[in-house]
């Protein structure tokens, strides 16, 4: 049993200031506005500048998360940051974000599950909290996928943003409870023998270069939608809670066909379902914590809600996670 329960202390998140509209695509690749808006709802996404990289995106959403909880870089012990997209090869992001925050202090890794990656991080994250191996967590997810897109191919080129979102985690004394704060209980999956329906095509040791994403869409879609409702219903199971009883649904956002096949399965009302996919695209890892911070900025989301959120992604990978705001 544990000894310490991951109470959310704050929650921030960055996009960069460019925005690539489906029409701006339209004069690049051979698509259009209304394909794009109607197989993924997608109708703009941010892109980070020349020059501004992954570390970037996500040193300003950690600063962001820390002014939230009322804490400083110096409080922290750890620091997990999820990417698919590290500014290098090595060293971790984390420890440039790590240096960049201010933080002497703890120490820093990164985590790569691509598109679950900040589920993976936050239980990472959540265990050594749980066993009084850190009081204080940084969890970030960060991307910059255009650095890694075919700007040719239409099929991924359309869905993919960059962008960052962190979230304090803090250790409260007592193992997680149906009433308290804190990450509840979390399930995570992966199956390598999928690696092929969605990866990239370069790396260090096998091309000696960055290399591009390539996705069989329908068939990563169809894996989601099935793998994505067992894993809700697996942390649903697990802690005898219903979906009546989540207040907020805040998926990771790959294409709203996909949130609304998942919700109507699992039969979460349209308005609790928190959407960005339209403004922001899939920003992979940085998804889940830029759709939360969205819906706690604009008040939706409040202290003592119970959040159910889900990805999947390369690998494959995924999972699903409840959190007592
Ligand atoms: O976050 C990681 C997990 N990733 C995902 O969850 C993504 C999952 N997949 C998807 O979201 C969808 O499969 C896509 C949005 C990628 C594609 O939608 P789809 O309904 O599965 O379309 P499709 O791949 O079956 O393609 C249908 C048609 C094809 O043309 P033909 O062969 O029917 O003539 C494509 O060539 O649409 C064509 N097409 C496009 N047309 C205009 C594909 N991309 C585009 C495009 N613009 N951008």
């Amino acid at each position: 049993m544990s000894r310490f329960r991951s109470v959310v202390a704050g929650v921030g998140s960055y996009l960069p200031k460019k925005v690539l509209s489906n029409d701006d695509l339209a004069k690049m690749v051979d698509t259009s506005d209304e394909w794009i808006r109607q197989r993924t709802g997608i109708k703009r996404r941010h892109i980070a500048a020349k020059g501004e990289n992954t570390s970037d995106l996500a040193t300003k959403a950690a600063n962001r998360a820390l002014k939230a909880a009322g804490l400083e870089a110096g409080d922290m012990d750890l620091l997990v940051l999820a990417t698919a997209t590290p500014d290098l090869t090595f060293p971790a992001t984390a420890t440039i974000v790590q240096a960049n925050i201010g933080m002497v202090r703890g120490f820093a890794f990164d985590i790569n599950a691509v598109c679950s990656g900040f589920l993976y991080a936050m239980a990472t994250a959540d265990s050594f909290i749980a066993r009084g191996q850190a009081r204080n967590a940084l969890v970030i997810g960060a991307e910059t996928f255009s650095r890694i897109l075919d700007w040719e191919d239409r099929t991924t080129c359309v869905l993919f943003g960059d962008g960052a979102g962190a979230v304090v985690l803090s250790g409260e004394p007592g193992a997680p409870g149906m009433g308290e704060r804190g990450i509840v209980h979390s399930y995570l999956r992966s199956d390598g023998r999928f690696a092929d329906l969605l990866y990239v095509d370069g790396g260090p040791s096998k091309t000696q270069t960055v290399g591009h994403l390539r996705m069989s869409g329908n068939q990563v879609f169809r894996h989601a939608i099935t793998n994505i409702s067992a894993s809700i219903a697996k942390v649903l199971d697990d802690t005898g809670l219903t979906v009546t009883d989540v207040d907020w649904f805040v998926p990771h956002q790959a294409n709203q066909r996909i949130l609304e096949g998942v919700s109507r399965r699992l039969g979460i009302p349209d308005g609790r379902v928190v959407t960005t996919v339209a403004e922001q695209g899939n920003t992979s890892a940085a998804s889940i914590p830029l759709a939360l911070d969205t819906a706690i900025q604009d008040g939706r989301i409040k202290k003592g809600d119970l959040v159910l959120t889900e990805a999947l992604g390369g690998g494959f990978t995924w999972g699903a996670a409840l959190i007592r705001m």
